[in-house]
């Protein structure tokens, strides 16, 4: 009920009665006073006017299950939502409700981690209060040698769930980080679990610093947020639906052909660093070129000055513009 009517209020503009909350619920007047009690205990400014009813106040950013729910649109990804106040990590929360059957589209999402994931073994930074960690459960039919680009659909996903809610034009640095302002807004760490030939289950696992104010010396200078970037406090659960529907189009898209090709232009289009000279560090061997965008595999194209194409396999090597982080 929590939900329906913080929906109802979200998507009214100006008050809905009393009368009509009971109304379209089919609960007492109490019952409906009690919920609203509720919300504004956990943060909502919710007004209450004499003959007009509620009205929500633009609100501060509060996450909890029922604010996830009342703005999810998605069909299934994160429809079996799982809102944890603390975890270590949402990756291993998944990959517990993995091994005891939880379905395809499960979401895990938490208020703080303590034992946050990054790639190549290093830790995320993941506060209380300020970031989306989350990380979503998939149970692919193909086979495992598919799910490498998965990652490249979670980056489109991301940048386009932010760009849809903030209108900030964030950028892929390939393979699969989001930048603003020249800087790591997000990461993401794809996890999969297989026996001989066949996926078990993958785990996409998302970190958005979204109202981080300040990060850890360590990482100042290459970490940023959206509340940075704009100075403005943005509220996590329009992006996490925006997110998920977008994840849900481009996942179905990707399993009509198992590569990008239906997926490439989008992705170009918002590559960081596209038509600029980049560098690649590969192992004993690190060369500049001018990045080009990807190609089907989702393998960077580096264009050398010779006029020879290269592509760039992700995992192997790291690129980057040859001005600091990007
Ligand atoms: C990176 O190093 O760029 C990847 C970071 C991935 C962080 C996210 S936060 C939610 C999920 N849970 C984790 O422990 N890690 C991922």
């Amino acid at each position: 009920m929590k939900t329906e009517i913080l929906r109802c209020l979200r998507d009214t503009d100006g008050y809905v009665s009393g009368q009509e909350l009971c109304d379209r619920l089919g609960v007492s007047r109490t019952a409906v006073w009690k919920v609203i009690r509720q919300l504004r205990e956990e943060g909502y400014e919710i007004e209450a006017v004499r003959s007009r009813g509620y009205r929500m106040a633009e609100s501060r950013d509060v996450l909890s299950e029922s604010e996830i729910r009342s703005a999810l649109r998605s069909r299934w990804a994160g429809q079996n939502l799982i809102f944890l106040d603390r975890v270590d990590s949402t990756n291993r929360e998944i990959r517990r409700l993995a091994d005891q059957g939880a379905p395809e589209g499960t979401l895990a999402v938490a208020e703080i981690q303590t034992a946050g994931k990054g790639r190549r073994g290093r830790t995320w930074n993941s506060p209380c209060g300020s970031g989306i960690w989350m990380s979503l459960l998939l149970r692919p039919k193909f086979l495992p040698k598919h799910a490498s680009l998965l990652t490249l659909l979670a980056a489109m996903a991301v940048g386009r769930g932010i760009r849809e809610t903030t209108g900030l034009d964030c950028k892929i640095k390939w393979p699969n980080d989001l930048v603003l302002g020249g800087k790591k807004l997000c990461g993401i760490l794809t996890e999969m679990a297989t026996e001989e030939d066949t996926i078990c289950y993958c785990v996409v696992g998302i970190g958005i610093n979204v109202n981080t104010e300040e990060f850890p010396e360590d990482i100042r200078q290459t970490a940023t947020s959206l509340y940075l970037e704009t100075g403005a406090t943005v509220r996590r659960a329009p992006v996490i639906n925006a997110v998920m529907c977008a994840w849900e189009e481009y996942y179905e898209k990707y399993q009509e052909t198992l590569d990008m090709s239906l997926l490439i232009d989008e992705y170009s289009e918002h590559l960081i660093n596209r038509n600029s000279q980049v560098r690649v560090l590969a192992p004993g061997h690190e060369y500049n070129g001018i990045s080009r965008g990807i190609n089907e595999a989702g393998e960077l194209l580096v264009e050398t000055e010779d006029g020879q194409i290269h592509t760039v396999l992700s995992g192997e090597v790291s690129v980057r513009g040859i001005y600091g982080y990007v």
